[in-house]
């Protein structure tokens, strides 16, 4: 009984000791953290996509629901970035931890575009310009590291 406690032990310490996550990236397992940006990036797409039926006219324009569609895009721009931590990046073009400076300046360029967008979107015109703003700058990141 005591033996096998003690093993269950050892197997912690070892685990926790190989753990290429550790609680310093405010993360418990790697999963975690994938699976932290990639549910800020949909939602984020998901109130994209919103915004887009609107601006191309599919979904007539309505500015309350414009305007709370982009704050949560605003409030979600800065989230993403933390979860790039070491040991959870699968298949990517570059990696955003060698590469931190332009990363972080790609991430940076998105957030100022993104906290534009509330204010934008009280009107479709605005909404229009600054939808377009904002996706080229999620897509000038994704040409250089998403897979
Ligand atoms: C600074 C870089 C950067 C910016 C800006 C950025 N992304 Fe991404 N995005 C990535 C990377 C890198 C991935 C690859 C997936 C991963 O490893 O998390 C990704 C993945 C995604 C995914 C897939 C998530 C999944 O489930 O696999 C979606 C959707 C997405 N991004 C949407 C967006 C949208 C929408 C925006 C802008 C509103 C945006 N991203 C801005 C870097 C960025």
């Amino acid at each position: 009984m005591k033996s096998k406690l003690l093993r269950a032990a050892t197997l912690g310490a070892l685990v926790l000791a190989t753990a290429p996550v550790h609680a310093a990236d405010g993360f418990a397992k790697p999963k975690e953290a994938v699976e932290y940006r990639e549910g800020v990036f949909n939602i984020m797409s998901t109130h994209m996509k919103r915004l887009g039926a609107m601006a191309k006219g599919d979904v007539p324009f309505d500015a309350a629901k414009a305007q709370a569609s982009a704050q949560l895009i605003a409030t979600l721009s800065t989230l993403p970035w933390e979860a790039f931590v070491p040991g959870t990046l699968g298949e990517l073009k570059a990696d955003p931890i060698k590469n931190a400076a332009e990363f972080k300046q790609l991430a940076d360029k998105f957030e100022v575009q993104a906290k534009l967008l509330p204010a934008s979107a009280a009107t479709l015109d605005g909404l229009r310009g600054q939808l377009t703003t904002t996706s080229s700058s999620c897509k000038s990141c994704h040409e250089s590291y998403r897979k």
